[in-house]
């Protein structure tokens, strides 16, 4: 990225774009991004923001493509493009899309489910939905906001907390992302849904899932290879993974691979607040079927 830490624009506001909240780095580019054609043999992953995006991109470019000179050499935001990006001084996400050699193409998108490009659908694409815990979720949002400078200013805790109830965060509300991309893969078949908790709790089986979702053949040696690869000791170790050539984060404040782990919530949530994100929560999330374990 050749992009100038110390001359970064102000931290981004956030605004309302068609019913959701979002910041101009992911809305500038929208009428050529809602152009964008896709191939069928791309594969979108698609997640809230912090719900193990990079996890799930390095586990399908490691399964699609092996141990390359690409994995020691190129960051994983360049092997995987983020469609809807656009910042300055940079090259767009559609275009670093447009120009992957690669077959298929791994595109990383925040979207909620209402702004995919349409030619996605059209063209039948395979569709891998990563979702975390929404307090897991929050806290890891709050830190990565504090670092991260091309992000609005998170301002305190609690103030934080707050903001994520009301769906005022960069890709709006976490409860509207998350089941509106459950509903659509209730008529959507292409659509893997997968559980960061999961993954935790057991890569290779969900590695297995990922394989026979993509149609994939993977030796068990492969397989082992690859789970052994992204565990988080030593995805954070790599700099090819781990942001840490990204200009825009400041790891004196946050590092990008942080904890990794489940249940961080209950070292940021008061009494109170899981008082009242419980009561809310039940308000909000009203289908059974879309469950998290362990939350409340
Ligand atoms: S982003 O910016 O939206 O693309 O971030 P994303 O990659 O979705 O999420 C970052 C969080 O995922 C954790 N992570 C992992 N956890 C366990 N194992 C592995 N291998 C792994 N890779 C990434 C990362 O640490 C962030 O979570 P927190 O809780 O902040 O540590």
């Amino acid at each position: 990225m050749s992009l100038d830490p110390d001359k970064l624009p102000p931290r981004p506001e956030l605004f309302d774009f068609h019913g959701v909240s979002m910041t101009h780095y992911f809305t500038d580019n929208w009428e050529n991004v809602q152009k964008f054609q896709a191939r069928p043999d791309d594969i979108l992953i698609a997640t809230y923001p912090k719900a193990g995006t990079t996890w799930v991109s390095y586990i399908l470019d490691l399964l699609y493509f092996g141990q390359t000179e690409n994995q020691t050499s190129v960051p994983i935001y360049d092997r995987v493009p983020f469609l809807e990006i656009l910042a300055p001084a940079l090259r767009s996400g559609k275009d670093m899309v447009d120009s992957l050699t690669t077959s298929p193409r791994l595109i990383k998108t925040h979207f909620p489910v209402q702004f995919v490009p349409k030619s996605f659908w059209e063209q039948n694409c395979r569709i891998v939905y990563v979702a975390r815990n929404a307090k897991d979720n929050m806290v890891s949002y709050f830190h990565f906001d504090r670092m991260n400078k091309v992000e609005p200013e998170p301002g305190d805790w609690s103030n934080y907390f707050q903001r994520f109830l009301d769906g005022k965060m960069v890709f709006g509300s976490w409860y509207d992302h998350v089941n509106g991309w459950w509903k659509k893969k209730q008529t959507y078949s292409k659509l893997h849904y997968m559980l960061f908790e999961d993954m935790v709790e057991d890569t290779g089986r969900e590695i297995d899932k990922l394989c026979s979702f993509l149609g994939l053949n993977r030796s068990d040696e492969e397989k082992k290879r690859v789970t052994g690869g992204v565990q988080f000791d030593n995805m954070k170790k790599d700099s090819m993974a781990n942001y840490s050539t990204n200009p825009v984060m400041d790891f004196k404040v946050s590092p990008f691979m942080r904890k990794g782990k489940v249940g961080d919530w209950k070292n940021h949530f008061t009494v109170a607040q899981n008082e009242k994100f419980d009561e809310d929560y039940k308000k909000k999330m009203t289908d059974a079927t879309l469950y998290f374990r362990d939350i409340i």
